[in-house]
């Protein structure tokens, strides 16, 4: 519905979240409130809100105030970093004006009261225009029916002369009692690892310019209440949805405002708008929550309900990268799928080094033919097999990259990327193959497509191993190029998935570099990391689950002595760990012995009977002091739950204390049993609770949620995990 000039408010409310947006005309659009949900709320209130929010006028300031808009144009008066920032040529066109002209909301059931408009889940389109300096721009806000909220921009010059986008992000007001800020970082192989501060004033800007979301991604943002935690404290997060270069910042101003806000990076000239060319941002995620938990279930229970989510049982996983690396032997491969197959894996996947020249990671990479040298008769005889003994089939690419040393890079050395003759610093020996280049990304298609038609293929692992550095088109002067790189990226992936139903793609990126709400509306899976040490994976998957839903995870079991850390860890830790999520084996197994093969098929059955369960409850995380944590999964219907008692180090702490168990329903009656224990060398110091034969307690949710049971003295490196099931009654 096209809302008429009369209205000047619009809320939007639903799962717990409001957010109210002034749309007045003749001004930009402003977030006026993003928070908790007002309800059903009268235009009165709403104005008064509005009104409630003015600054006073105090000495040295803007005469009526700073009008903080969505996309904080400067030329309101705002002094912190703006949203839009461009310019002419001519350096003229810098300092926009854009004032609404047009709102249209699209929601199911709308109330229009005076001034105002209200709506439950919804779409929001704001349009404005600057005739001054001949632009239009675009504000979209959409609640979703999850209670997370997206935001996105558009600009479009509409004058001769070309415009060039410096920035085009959204931006959100947070309160000022939300003073501390949680974040993550990361690199290689240790992942997601959370940072927390006070906010000061001044602006505290995440920046990716790796040309992929990064190892070091903030993830997603939040500013909350001094302490909150997993299970309380209000938080407000935000998420740049984009896999290529981006930006966020919290940003704390003297004039007591506090603002999220984010959007990609852009590079110098990157987007360059000739007349009637428009520039989208990124879709920006936002979510008010109580508690870290909270936040999360509304980004999963949207991923949960878009169209590409896998809806099938997660099949158990053999990769075979740490198996046999590079080491391609058609005898060991089959012999390798015959044991994985025994004990119940479910999709085989054959990683790198099948394709042309692929010896090592210093060539091949673009030449996506199968290896005539050591696949003389093509995959087929693998792939037969996998599938004669039940299993999936999967195949590794790098559809970005290209190898120097490679028939690809010697044919078209003009589709590497680079910014003139100069080639950009290798990394793993290794280019980017330009995706913008209509004709590179054709081939590639093509090649990838072939693979695909000859045999039968269930599932790509999508790899990415390198930073874009460098990023230029060298068939357009070298301009950069991350942009339309990271857009094909998209448009490859979604290519092959609807030329090939069924198949899905795991994101990799050296592990977890590439990991954001955007490339999981085009991937089924994540490969979280490539350290598969349980032991450091406690902490990865556990800030993963942030955004991503365990059933996206890759979460794989190795060898007991982890190849990246050294560490040696026990089968049922290892195990214990890796069900948490998409349940794989990255094991030589033939090597193992057949107590291994015996203790592992019983976690993979084990995995079997609950992935209904681990795939799709609310996840619930307890930090327990003294490198104790708790990990859980609730049925949504809360008639059963399971979770990981996991201890990371000893402490001086000799018992773990009681242990409260959360999630259920307070009014009804659980019993609580160890499901998995033994598992170390030695045995657990069991409390009372257990029982004698491990038939556990029963207890209502209230009194499991409040009073919890005593844990039993775990050894470092050790899980227990514990079943809640429903009593009848
Ligand atoms: C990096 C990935 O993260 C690994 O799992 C593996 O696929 C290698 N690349 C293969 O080159």
């Amino acid at each position: 519905m096209i809302l008429g000039p009369q209205t000047q408010l619009a809320h939007l409310h639903a799962s717990k979240t409001s957010i109210v947006i002034d749309v007045s005309s003749g001004r930009d659009p402003a977030i006026v409130y993003w928070g908790a949900d007002l309800g059903n709320v009268s235009s009165a209130v709403l104005e008064a809100m509005v009104r409630a929010g003015l600054d006073p006028t105090v000495g040295s300031s803007v005469d009526g105030g700073v009008r903080l808009g969505a996309l904080a144009l400067s030329s309101s008066g705002w002094s912190g970093r703006p949203g839009l920032a461009g310019h002419r040529d001519d350096g003229t066109a810098w300092a926009p004006a854009l004032g609404v002209d047009e709102v249209l909301l699209d929601a199911a059931e709308i109330v229009v009261d005076a001034a105002a408009v209200s709506a439950g889940a919804g779409r929001l389109r704001c349009s404005m225009v600057d005739p001054d300096c001949g632009l239009r721009a675009e504000l979209i806000v959409e609640l979703l029916a999850t209670g997370l909220i997206r935001v996105r921009a558009e600009v479009t010059n509409e004058a001769a002369e070309d415009w060039t986008v410096d920035e085009l992000a959204v931006v959100l007001p947070v309160p000022l009692q939300a003073d501390e800020l949680l974040d993550f970082s990361g690199r290689w192989s240790h992942e997601r690892v959370p940072q927390r501060r006070h906010l000061d004033l001044g602006n505290w800007l995440r920046e990716s310019r790796h040309g992929r979301t990064g190892f070091d991604s903030p993830t997603m943002s939040f500013c909350g209440e001094p302490g909150f935690d997993q299970a309380s404290g209000q938080v407000w997060g935000l998420h740049v949805g984009f896999s290529g270069n981006q930006r966020c910042w919290v940003e704390r101003r003297p004039e007591g405002r506090q603002v999220m806000a984010g959007g990609e990076l852009l590079l110098p000239g990157e987007v360059r708008l000739a007349q009637g060319q428009g520039y989208r941002s990124p879709w920006v995620y936002a979510v008010h929550a109580d508690g870290l938990d909270d936040a999360a279930h509304r980004v999963h229970d949207w991923l949960r309900s878009l169209p590409g989510h896998p809806a099938t049982p997660r099949p158990v996983t053999l990769n075979v990268w740490e198996a046999v690396y590079f080491d391609h032997d058609e005898q060991t491969l089959l012999s390798l799928a015959e044991r994985a197959a025994a004990i119940g894996v479910e999709r085989f996947v054959l990683d790198d080094g099948w394709f042309l020249g692929r010896r090592n990671d210093t060539a091949g990479l673009g030449d996506w033919v199968v290896d005539p040298q050591v696949w003389p008769a093509g995959l087929h005889p693998l792939v037969d097999h996998v599938h004669e003994l039940g299993m999936q089939f999967g195949l590794w690419f790098e559809p970005e990259m290209i190898n120097i040393d490679s028939e690809l890079a010697r044919a078209h050395p003009d589709w590497i990327m680079a910014t003139g003759a100069r080639l950009p610093v290798e990394w793993r020996h290794q280019q980017v193959l330009g995706l913008a280049i209509p004709e590179a990304f054709d081939h590639v298609h093509a090649a990838i497509g072939a693979i695909l038609d000859e045999y039968d293929i269930s599932y790509i692992k999508w790899d990415q191993n390198r930073d874009l550095i460098d990023a230029g088109d060298r068939q357009r002067g070298g301009r950069p190029v991350v942009h339309e790189q990271t857009l094909a990226c998209y448009r490859l992936m979604d290519a092959l998935r609807a030329e090939h139903p069924g198949l899905e793609i795991e994101s990799c990126s050296s592990g977890g570099g590439r990991i954001d709400l955007e490339m999981a509306r085009h991937a089924q899976r994540f490969w979280i990391s490539d350290c598969i040490d349980p032991h450091e994976r406690a902490q990865i998957m556990r800030w993963t689950e942030q955004i991503i839903p365990p059933e996206m995870m890759g979460t794989h079991l190795a060898s007991p002595r982890n190849s990246i850390t050294g560490r040696v860890s026990e089968l049922s830790f290892r195990a214990g760990m890796a069900i948490w999520g998409h349940f794989g084996v990255e094991w030589n197994l033939l090597e193992t012995t057949d107590d291994e093969m015996s203790r592992l098929s019983e976690w993979i059955a084990f995995y079997k009977d609950e992935r209904a369960l681990l795939c799709t409850g609310d996840l619930v995380r307890r930090d327990l002091g003294g490198a104790l944590l708790l990990h859980g999964v609730v049925a949504r219907d809360r008639l059963r739950a399971l979770y990981g008692l996991i201890r990371l180090e000893s402490t001086a702490l000799a018992q773990s204390g009681q242990v409260l168990i959360p999630g259920l329903d307070d009014h009804a009656s659980y019993r609580l049993r160890p499901r998995l224990v033994g598992n170390g060398p030695e045995r657990l110091g069991e409390p009372a609770w257990f029982g004698v034969d491990h038939e556990g307690i029963v207890m209502t949710g209230q009194a499991l949620r409040l009073h919890g049971v005593r844990a039993p003295q775990l050894l470092p490196d050790q899980i227990l995990i514990l079943e809640a099931t429903r009593t009848a009654g």
